[in-house]
């Protein structure tokens, strides 16, 4: 058995692949810690892998970290060295926490699972990223992967052909601190959003922009494309990210696009701020495409592959896939549904299985969409004293439940799912979801704004199957799979009715899913369908800033934390008594 782990820089996680090089689960430590962002050494996730597969450390034939800690630490040092006196406090930092950093990752295996740092391995960060993409790939060989993050542990994209699983050979990289995915993070803080969490509002405020407008056209000078050298060119004079422990810009981004927005005050649309800042962020994901397609169509000339894998944080940006699908060259783009850190655990995992004599002939399962078995939390008896206190049971049978919950849908009201096994990345797909109706504007209106307390230019994705998707948006098949985890936009059809669908984002495009057969969302459904319901509007089960939820009690905890009422769960379908 195999163990690959993440930490210390971005959500921790841990994931386990068998002899048979088949994924058994993945946790990602937020989950279990219930700490939003948890970037803590993952001992939960790992003591879950051990005791829900009953297995000991001894079991463990490897296990891999997911960079190399001693390679990020020192790029960083060795550039932040070249600006002293400003960087002063980013190499004291760094010196400081080194104990606490994941240099010494080491020490906290030993910590807390004496005997698994003995067994210790180390893998390139992009290749975990890589790794993790191929798990989800049909295909194991002749393909190409490209890897945009904010910082690796040697540099921030790269380009990769993989031979096979155990020749993957790097062809192109961008050295850090040039970095696309640091850029679109300074541009998030700039827009008063946490970084590593708010680049989604991002995304969706850049529809409310204007590309010609003036903030838009000075962001395009920012970062470019050097085609003499096939780089990627950044004015570093405007970023403080590679300098400092706590600012990611400085005051010549500010005198070049105006002040940096008060994170305390409300962007609302129609407010006197809010194009401003909407044509800001137009502009960063018009350089952030313009980007995107550069490397891609240099990935094509140095590899001929017409199959690209798609990861890092940078590959989470949905509203950039459906240009990249049309590029003439393209044939397939996979996503796998963790493209960022935390899902580089699985390739991690994926690392040790390859290097080990239990690897032969592109032996590496793809993995389903929700891996973790089904979750039974140690505090069951918890659950239960809730719901006997809480909730009142009105279907206990499976069927039954989902009848009556596609009947309360049909009415207009908005379902919780706590459903078998988790998704495996941050997209809720109908296991962890709230859902309702999603051609019902008040239905849709009210889980985004009463329940989620979302930002009012965030849309809510509608999920469906292949034939209605087709009746409604333009589909791209280069991004099928792309569609199954909500990795990509596509527009809605010309003068099509989608466009008045609640779930259409104001450019006219939805983050849509394709519902996977026999899924939760499927069998449902299946059923809302003889009602005349054939779209249903999907986010993510959770309080706003909370984690998704992991088991039943964190969702019975969201009933009782906001005007959620019906829960449709494996024990039936729950509402709340008040
Ligand atoms: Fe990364």
């Amino acid at each position: 058995m195999f163990i690959g782990v993440t930490g210390y820089n971005h959500e921790s996680s841990a994931a386990l692949v068998d002899n048979n090089g088949v994924l058994v689960n993945f946790y990602i430590e937020e989950s279990l810690s219930r700490i939003k962002g948890d970037k803590s050494f993952p001992w939960r996730s790992i003591k879950k892998l051990l005791e829900s597969s009953n297995i000991e450390i001894k079991d463990i034939e490897r296990v891999a970290f997911y960079e190399r800690p001693l390679s990020a630490f020192l790029h960083i040092v060795k550039e932040a060295s070249f600006h002293m006196p400003r960087s002063l406090g980013l190499l004291t930092h760094q010196f400081r926490n080194f104990n606490r950093s994941s240099v010494s990752c080491y020490l906290d295996f030993a910590k807390f699972f004496r005997g698994l740092e003995t067994k210790l391995i180390y893998s390139d960060h992009h290749l975990s990223h890589t790794l993790t993409a191929l798990a989800y790939s049909n295909s194991k060989k002749d393909i190409c992967s490209v890897v945009v993050d904010g910082f690796g542990d040697r540099s921030t994209a790269s380009i990769s052909q993989i031979v096979d699983p155990t020749e993957i050979n790097e062809l192109w990289e961008c050295p850090y601190p040039v970095s696309l995915g640091l850029f679109y993070s300074t541009i998030t803080d700039y827009l008063g959003f946490a970084i590593n969490e708010g680049e989604y509002k991002v995304m969706g405020l850049a529809s409310f922009g204007d590309s010609k407008s003036k903030s838009a056209k000075l962001i395009s000078g920012l970062m470019g494309w050097d085609s003499n050298s096939n780089k990627i060119i950044s004015d570093m004079s405007y970023f403080d990210y590679h300098l400092s422990t706590s600012n990611s810009f400085n005051s010549k981004l500010e005198e070049l696009l105006g002040p940096a927005r008060n994170p305390f005050v409300p962007l609302i649309p129609g407010d006197s701020d809010f194009q401003r800042c909407a044509d800001i962020a137009r502009g960063a994901q018009d350089l952030t495409i313009y980007l995107l397609r550069k490397i891609f169509t240099h990935a094509y000339k140095i590899t001929r592959s017409r199959r690209f894998l798609f990861s890092g944080g940078v590959s989470m940006n949905s509203a950039s896939i459906d240009s990249l699908a049309q590029l003439p060259f393209i044939d397939e783009i996979i996503i796998p549904p963790s493209p960022g850190d935390p899902g580089c655990a699985i390739g991690a995992a994926f690392y040790s299985y390859i290097k080990s004599n239990s690897y032969s002939d592109l032996n590496i399962s793809k993995p389903s969409l929700f891996p973790s078995l089904k979750e039974i939390r140690n505090d069951e008896f918890l659950a239960e004293e809730i719901i006997s206190n809480e909730f009142t049971v009105l279907e206990k049978d499976k069927e039954d439940a989902f009848l009556k919950a596609a009947e309360l849908i049909s009415v207009g009201e908005v379902i919780g799912t706590v459903l078998s096994n988790n998704e495996t990345g941050p997209r809720a797909l109908g296991n962890r979801s709230l859902i309702c109706d999603g051609k019902n504007k008040d239905a849709v209106k009210y889980l985004n704004t009463v329940i989620k307390n979302r930002s009012p230019f965030r849309p809510t994705a509608p999920a469906m199957r292949y034939e209605i998707a087709e009746k409604y948006y333009k589909l791209r098949p280069e991004i099928y799979e792309c569609y199954k985890s909500m990795s990509a936009t596509c527009k809605c059809l010309k003068d099509n009715v989608s466009l008045e669908f609640p779930t259409t984002h104001v450019d006219g495009t939805a983050r849509i899913q394709i519902v996977e057969n026999k899924s939760s969302l499927d069998k449902l459904l299946s059923i809302l369908e003889t009602m005349g319901i054939e779209i249903i509007a999907n986010s993510s089960l959770n309080v706003s800033g909370d984690p998704t939820c992991f088991d039943l009690v964190d969702g019975l905890m969201v009933c009782s934390r906001t005007k959620l009422r019906y829960l449709l769960t494996d024990l039936g379908l729950l509402k709340r008594k008040t």
